[in-house]
This record gives C-alpha cells, structure tokens and sequence, in this order.
C-alpha cells in the first residue's frame, strides 16, 4: 500500500464509523485501484459486503459513508457508481504535490523501512575445483537483486557466499594430483580452473575404478580433517585457485559477496549432532545417525531419515547447513535467512529447515526462505550445454553477450554515422551485454525455467535491457539536445499536468516504492521488471510526436514541468536498474 492509499484507507475507516458507529471500527473499506481510468484512480467497495448486514441497499449505504467522507484535499467529490462502488479520483494538484515532493527528494520519496533488520541472502555458492555453472549464475544474479532491494530498503544484509569447498572431495583431487602433477599442492597458480576441473574429473574416475586409490583418498581426508599441515597447505590452494576464477565473474557481473564457505563451520559439525542427540531427536540407523523427517517418505513409503553422521563419522552437505543456520542465528543474529538456489534443492532446504525447527532453533521472530529458480534452458528446450555437450563455462557466456552486443552497436554507429572512440564502444558493449543477461534472467518469473536466447536477450525491443538502455540513454539526449542540466531542475521547477499522457505517466511513477516493498516480501524480481518496462512505454506514449506532448519546444512553465518529468522518469529507470544491478548508460 503507498501513502496515498494508506490516507484513503484511514479517511475511509473513519467515515465507516460516523456513518454506521463504533460496531464498524476497523472494518476493512476494501480499497483497491480502479480497473478502468474512466472510473478514477481507486475504489471502495465496501458498502456491497455491508449490505446484508445492515439491511440497506448498497447504494445507500455508499451515500451515507460518501457524506461523512472528507477527502476534499486528496480526490475529487466521490462518485457512487453501479451497484455501489465508490469511485475516487485523485485531485491534480494532489497529483502534482507528489511529484514535487519526489523531484525534491534523492530517494524518490520512497522511504526506508519501518523495521530493519539482519537479513542474510546466501547466493551463488559455488563448488571449489568445480566450474561455476549457470545455475550459480541465476543465484548470483537473482541473489545480488534481492539483496541491493533490501539494502535500499536500509536493512543490515549479510551477503554469504556458502562455497563447497569441504568435504571428501578433497581427498580424492590431493589424492590424485600428488600421483600426476605434485607441483600443484605446493606452487601457487600451478593450475588454472580448466585444468582443476578436468584433474577433478580424472580423480573421480580413479576413484571410482580403484579401490586401494580410495582407500588412500579416504586416508587425505582424514589427513584434512584432522589440519596434517602438507594437506591443508594443498587444500588452500586449490581453494585459492577457484578462488581467483570466481572473482573474474563477480568482477564482471559486479557483484558482492562474503566468502564464508562450507569448511568455516567444519569445527561445529559435532555440535550439531549431540545437540540432536540431547534433543532425543537422533536415531541410530544401520550405523549413520539420522532424524526421521515428517512427510517425507522413500519410494516403498516409508518415512524419509535426514542423515546428519555417516557410518564412517564424515558429515553431510545437511549437517554443514545446519550448523550454519545455528551460527547465524546465534552469531549473525539473523532476522531472515534467504537461501537461493536452483528448484531441485528444495527438498534439501525444506528437511534440514524442518530439523531445526524440531530441535527448537529457530525462534520465533525468525524466519527461513528457501527461493528456488527455474532451470537455464537453451533453445532447443534442453538443459543448456555447448554444442559439444559440455557445461558452458560462465566467462565465455557473459564474453560472448559481450561481444554480439558490440556487432550490433558498430554497426548502429556506423548506420548512424558517428564516430565513436574505442573506449566508448568497450564500455557500452560490456554494459549493454552483461545486462542484457541479468535482465533476461530477472525479468523471468525465477519459478519457472527459461531458455537462454542471445538473440532476444540482446534486441532492442520488447522487455529486455537494451531496451531499458535506450529508454534512459533517450531521456539523457533530451537533457543534451536542449542543453539543460537534469540536476539543476531545482526545487522551484514545478509538476503541471495537463495531458492525459502526462497524467499516465505521473501516476506512474508515484508507484515504484509500492513495487520495490512488494520485491521486498515476495522475493520476485520480474516484478520491478516489469514495472520498469511499463514505465518506459508510459514515457514513449508521452514523448511521442503525435499521441503525447511537446517538451523542450514547449512553452514555460509547461517546458520546465516536462524535463521534471523526464528527470524523474530517468531517475526511477535508474534506480530500479540498480536494484537489478544494471548500470545505465548515459549515451550509447
Ligand atoms: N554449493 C551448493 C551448490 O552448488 C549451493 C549452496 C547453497 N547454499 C546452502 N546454504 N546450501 O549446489
């Protein structure tokens, strides 16, 4: 609900109760905004739920609510329409205010929350010796969004990047790589990720066909676990090795994290297991300690355990979970803890979040959001994968978006005639390229799967970013064209509003702080997207030579009143695009 609908609602309560007396405090006016403009900005519905109850007929019960309603410094006189529906209309100058209050104000008007608090996002989390793959590209994406809306909206967020870089693994990579290649558990940037992947995938074979090599993995994990210092200086290493390739991706994408991965809680794994245990909640089952788990079952129906121990005493990817629920909670005091990954974890998220939730610790005023996201399809509707059928390798994605965005754009500058510098060219074409795969990812609804298309991705047209690029870089070039400096658009410069696409548009823009706290609770992204691409469209019909209205050829106040307008559209383009982490650019 924004301000102005909180106002209404409160003025409409109270004439509820003048009207019909305390017995009707706090009965809801069902307000809701209007399906059709013609019917004004919003409508209260009320007085057809009350109908039965009082015995009137609606319409009567909305003449006498209307009388005892004074809105006269909001809306216009209320209408009664139909059956009963009151019919509000927001009065222009009321309109205009606002708008001057958000041209005047470096946050839009749009406030910080009421109640803020920690908020922890884990995100992106990719595995050490593994390649990060486009699902962690969606939960770094999607991940970082969530988290720039709910530092806006001034929360204290903790980003976590949950890395696998624990487990037995390790012995199976050291294993190997002291057999074929020793050099790179004792050199620093002996390997490069290629090579650490496909080592990976040797040992694994290894392991898999050999048993005295597993017997030895097993014997380097064991070596980890217990800090022998030769294996732990390998293990850093490698770690270190990862380290470096994922920062290449953050760097590129522009994204923030804190790296607290799986082994930082190695050392509170057993806590967890006797906490169960004194808790009465841990059953020893064939040697590996579990919890048995409600609504869970195997496929011959019988209920599902959660191991937290194996038989041979290592730990699960669910205790390492567990353990880092409790640490933040305890240590983070975290408020709410958001974990986003791919759909097919939702499982592993739900059991351990029931687990906790048995053993009691999770208090009350805590809460646990598991934010699952569909799979990155490429277009033939299968799992995306290169032509030869290997994963894609994330730099040469974002490098590859990259490079066609630049095609398109030399040959733009070249259609247009413009020389443009190497540099500008560099910059618009990594902007623009990086973007238009943040956006494609965000715009989706993240529930549901969505195929990987250069081609739509990259188009100037529809919901994409180089559409909302163009859209912004526009508003800048009527700011160029007519020699006016946006920022000095003072205090003094005021709203008029005159025509129907002005109104359109304004009202518009008054919602964006609405959208931004809806992301906040919902966790949808697509949402502010659409929001965004809507209000683009809204300032095109506006500017547009023939159905919307004059600006820098306009006469004063109307000129001034319009480069406000134009200000605060590229304004909220530019917040809203760094909510979803997308630079705009002021030319391209
Ligand atoms: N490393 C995991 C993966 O690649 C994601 C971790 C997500 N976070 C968590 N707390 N479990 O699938």
């Amino acid at each position: 609900m924004n301000a102005t609908q909180e106002q209404l609602q409160v003025k409409l309560e109270q004439a509820l109760v003048d009207a019909f007396g305390l017995d009707y405090a706090g009965v809801d006016p069902i307000l809701v905004a209007a399906s059709n403009p013609k019917f004004g900005d919003y409508q209260a519905n009320v007085a057809l739920s009350l109908s039965k109850k009082l015995g009137q007929q609606p319409r009567a019960i909305a003449a006498a609510i209307v009388e005892k309603l004074d809105l006269s410094d909001i809306c216009e006189t209320p209408e009664i329409a139909g059956p009963g529906f009151i019919n509000l209309k927001l009065k222009t100058a009321y309109l205009e205010a606002q708008l001057n209050a958000i041209h005047a104000d470096s946050r839009l008007g749009i406030p910080t929350t009421k109640h803020p608090q920690r908020e922890i996002v884990d995100f992106s989390s990719p595995n050490i010796a593994k390649e990060m793959h486009v699902g962690h590209l969606r939960s770094t994406i999607i991940g970082d969004s969530i988290a720039r809306i709910l530092e806006f909206r001034g929360h204290d967020v903790l980003r976590l990047n949950h890395v696998g870089d624990w487990g037995t693994q390790f012995g199976m990579l050291i294993a190997y790589l002291r057999e074929v290649y020793p050099e790179a558990l004792t050199t620093a940037n002996a390997l490069d990720i290629g090579d650490l992947v496909s080592f990976y995938r040797q040992a694994k074979q290894r392991f898999d066909a050999d048993a005295a090599f597993q017997e030895t993995a097993r014997q380097e994990v064991v070596r980890l676990q217990a800090g022998a210092e030769d294996t732990l200086h390998a293990w850093k290493l490698l770690c270190a090795q990862s380290r470096r390739e994922f920062q290449i991706i953050y760097d590129l994408l522009d994204v923030q994290l804190t790296e607290r991965g799986e082994s930082f809680y190695n050392p509170l794994l057993p806590t967890v297991v006797e906490e169960l245990d004194k808790s009465g909640l841990l059953v020893e089952n064939q040697g590996a300690k579990c919890v048995f788990l409600d609504g869970f079952t195997n496929r011959e129906g019988e209920p599902l355990p959660l191991i937290v121990q194996k038989s041979d005493g290592g730990y699960n990817y669910a205790t390492t979970d567990l353990a880092s629920l409790r640490y933040r909670i305890q240590q983070d005091d975290a408020k709410r803890i958001i974990y986003v990954t791919d759909a097919g974890q939702a499982n592993h998220f739900a059991q351990f979040f029931q687990v906790a939730r048995k053993a009691d610790w999770i208090p009350n005023d805590v809460e646990l959001v598991h934010v699952p996201f569909g799979l990155v399809l490429g277009e033939d509707g299968k799992k995306f994968k290169t032509r030869s059928g290997d994963t894609v390798r994330l730099r040469d994605l974002l490098d590859e978006a990259i490079l066609r965005f630049r095609e398109t754009l030399e040959a733009k500058i070249i259609e247009e005639g413009r020389e443009e510098t190497e540099e500008f060219k560099a910059n618009v074409a990594k902007v623009a390229g990086i973007s238009a795969v943040k956006y494609a990812d965000l715009s989706q609804n993240r529930t549901s799967n969505y195929v990987f298309s250069y081609d739509k991705m990259l188009s100037d047209k529809g919901n994409t970013a180089p559409y909302m690029l163009y859209a912004y870089a526009r508003i800048q070039g009527i700011s160029r064209k007519g020699g006016i400096d946006f920022a000095e658009l003072g205090n003094d410069a005021k709203v008029i509003l005159q025509h129907e696409t002005e109104f359109a548009l304004a009202k518009y823009l008054l919602q964006l702080g609405e959208v931004i706290s809806t992301v906040e609770q919902d966790l949808l992204p697509n949402r502010l997207c659409e929001y965004l691409y809507e209000l683009s469209r809204r300032f095109n019909t506006f500017y547009d030579r023939h159905q919307g209205v004059r600006v820098l050829d306009a006469e004063e106040p109307l000129r001034t009143s319009r480069l406000v307008l134009c200000n605060l559209t590229a304004r909220s383009l530019q917040l809203g695009l760094s909510l979803l982490g997308i630079q705009v650019l002021e030319r391209m």
